[in-house]
Order: C-alpha cells, then sequence, then structure tokens
C-alpha cells in the first residue's frame, strides 16, 4: 500500500494590521496601552510626544493599527554610546565590555517601550513593531541596538520575539524597573509580582 497522501494543511492569517508613525492622533489609546500593559505612568503624555515629534530626528514611535485601534505600539530613540546609563539606567560600564573599542564614540539605537494588547498577542505584532522599530533605528546609522527586557517572573515576556530578531542576552540587571520605578515615580506592573 503506497504510504503517499493528498493531505494538506489549513493555515490562516490573522486580521490585517498596519504598521504606522505614531501620530498625535495616537497619542491617548498610546498612553492607554502602555498604562496597561507596562504600568500606570511609565509613559507620561510629554515622554510620548517627544518620540511622535521625533525629537530631532532620534526619537520614533509606531503604533499597530486594526480597524482603527492601536492594538500595539513601540518605541525607540538612537543615543550616543556614552549616554546610554543617563537616558536607559543600563550601566556604560558594563555595556562596554560588549562593544568593540570603535563603537563607543558612535551612536546605537534603544528599543525603549514595546506591547501590544493581551488580547492580540502571539500573532506576530510585536514582530512587526519590532521590524518597524529596526528599520528606522539601521537608518539612522544606530548600531548596536539594545533592549532593556523586562523579566517579570522566571521567563522573559520579549526575549522570544527578540531572541528570534536576532538579540542575544548580554547581562541582567536585578531590580531594574524597581529602581526605574522609584525613579520616576511610576506603578510598575512588576508588583504582582513581588519585584517592584
Ligand atoms: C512582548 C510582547 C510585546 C510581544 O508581542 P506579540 O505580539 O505577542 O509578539 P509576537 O506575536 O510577534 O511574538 C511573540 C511570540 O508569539 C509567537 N507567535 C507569533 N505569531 C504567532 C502565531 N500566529 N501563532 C502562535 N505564536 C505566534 C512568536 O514566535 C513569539 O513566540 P516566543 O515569545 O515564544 O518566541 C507582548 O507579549 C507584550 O506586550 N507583553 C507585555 C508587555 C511587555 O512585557 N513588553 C516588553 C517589555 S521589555
Amino acid at each position: 500500500m503506497s504510504t503517499k497522501t493528498d493531505n494538506v494543511g489549513i493555515l490562516a492569517k490573522t486580521p490585517a494590521i498596519s504598521v504606522v508613525e505614531m501620530g498625535e492622533a495616537y497619542l491617548d489609546q498610546v498612553l492607554t496601552l502602555f498604562g496597561e500593559c507596562l504600568g500606570r505612568g511609565y509613559v507620561t503624555p510629554a515622554h510620548l510626544n517627544e518620540f511622535i515629534r521625533a525629537s530631532g530626528g532620534r526619537k520614533k514611535g509606531f503604533v499597530a493599527v486594526l480597524a482603527g485601534e492601536v492594538v500595539g505600539a513601540v518605541t525607540c530613540l538612537v543615543v550616543p554610546t556614552e549616554e546610554i546609563e543617563a537616558v536607559s539606567l543600563i550601566p556604560f560600564d558594563i555595556l562596554k565590555k560588549f562593544l568593540p573599542q570603535d563603537l563607543l564614540a558612535g551612536k546605537v539605537g534603544l528599543v525603549k517601550s514595546i506591547a501590544v494588547h493581551e488580547s492580540y498577542r502571539k500573532q506576530g505584532i510585536g514582530r512587526a513593531l519590532l521590524i518597524s522599530a529596526l528599520g528606522w533605528l539601521g537608518e539612522a546609522g544606530a548600531a548596536p541596538v539594545f533592549v532593556a527586557a523586562w523579566v517579570p517572573g522566571k521567563t522573559c515576556n520579549a526575549c522570544g520575539l527578540l531572541e528570534a530578531s536576532g538579540f542575544r542576552r548580554l547581562f541582567v540587571i536585578r531590580e531594574f524597573w524597581y529602581r526605574d520605578s522609584v525613579k520616576k515615580g511610576y506603578s510598575c506592573p512588576a508588583n504582582s509580582y513581588g519585584i517592584c
């Protein structure tokens, strides 16, 4: 008897989303999304406005839109390498051990915040947002690109997505979000994990 079959695999694609630049019209929706996913007050209107206005070509935001609703967002920025600690709390002293000497005088990229609405996760929206952010950072001449990826419990929410996109883990900073939330006065969602 033949082992050949004429089975078919059925594939489906989730509704089409479009990734567009974060304009002023999306400000409120992005604030709500980031507030829900990353912590109340983590991102302020003033902070987000800098990404919307593209602040001197150094900051940029993108949103994933489905039927007029923002279902995901990412913000990213270009930073002179030696300023990374002031901007992100990533210690420059540690970071420079991982950077070739010739990159120390340059500019690096930072994916600042990325979030997808809970109901729309695991459909490739995070990846689409990341591709837009990395594309823009690449055009801006930022290399390499860093992410301080949140590890709320035993798992890292974004690490799978990041590693699949070519990122590799460098080191862990303990209580990063605790210190950041104290410094900036926001309510970090990692509270529920007893971290903040
Ligand atoms: C991290 C986050 C932005 C990822 O967004 P997302 O839209 O779910 O990302 P993607 O769908 O592109 O990829 C996520 C995972 O889904 C998988 N996936 C993508 N499309 C899929 C599909 N159609 N079916 C099943 N799985 C799929 C990816 O392979 C990836 O798997 P992995 O994490 O196990 O490697 C989202 O989980 C989030 O907002 N989390 C809360 C906020 C947060 O922690 N942000 C990061 C701070 S650093």
